[in-house]
């Protein structure tokens, strides 16, 4: 990007096509140190009916993303992956991308969001509280390092209740 993002400039939330695949594996890369999620997987995950991958996208440019799994019979949602790139992080982008999942999940009659956050993630686990999320315990060596993963839980009421 040429240009600096800069949080006056508008951005939009749109669901994520195929043809957001490279720029999704460049954030994934950039953002994650551990525990990616690959190609493959990033592939099937927009092309699979039971995920909803949101991005934001700004003058062309994805600047984060956040990945929703719904299960059939289940009336929850999973956050299953979020980020955004390094130089537009503390500018509300992660924020407008949770809001957008859990509009979105409302709409598939979800009453519950819940995921996963590794312990030693200060920004997200700030993130998800700011936002309402509980947290529901622990689950040790959770992650590829051996790191724990402390759950979140957030019950979905109307957006005027949030
Ligand atoms: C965690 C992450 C998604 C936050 O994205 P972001 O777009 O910078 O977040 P926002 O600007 O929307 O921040 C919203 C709120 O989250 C909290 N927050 C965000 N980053 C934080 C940080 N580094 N430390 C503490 N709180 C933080 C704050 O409460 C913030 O509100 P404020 O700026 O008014 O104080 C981003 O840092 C990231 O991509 N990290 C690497 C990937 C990752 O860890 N993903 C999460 C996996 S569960």
């Amino acid at each position: 990007m040429s240009t600096a993002f800069r949080p006056s400039q508008d951005y939009a939330i749109r669901a994520a096509t195929p043809l957001d695949l490279d720029a999704l594996m460049r954030l994934e890369e950039a953002c994650f140190n551990s525990d990616r999620i690959s190609r493959r997987s990033m592939r099937q995950m927009l092309a699979r009916a039971h995920a909803r991958t949101l991005v934001c996208e700004w003058q062309g440019r994805l600047l984060g993303y956040v990945l929703l799994l719904f299960r059939r019979g289940w009336e929850g949602a999973r956050i299953y992956s979020i980020a955004t790139a390094a130089e537009a992080r503390r500018t509300g982008v992660a924020e407008a991308l949770v809001r957008a999942a859990e509009a979105e999940a409302r709409q598939r009659q979800c009453r519950f969001i819940r995921l996963e956050i590794r312990k030693d993630n200060p920004g997200s686990i700030g993130l998800f509280g700011k936002l309402g999320y509980q947290p529901r315990g622990e689950y040790p060596a959770y992650y590829e390092d051996g790191q724990d993963a402390l759950r979140f839980h957030k019950e979905l009421v109307s957006p005027d209740q949030d």
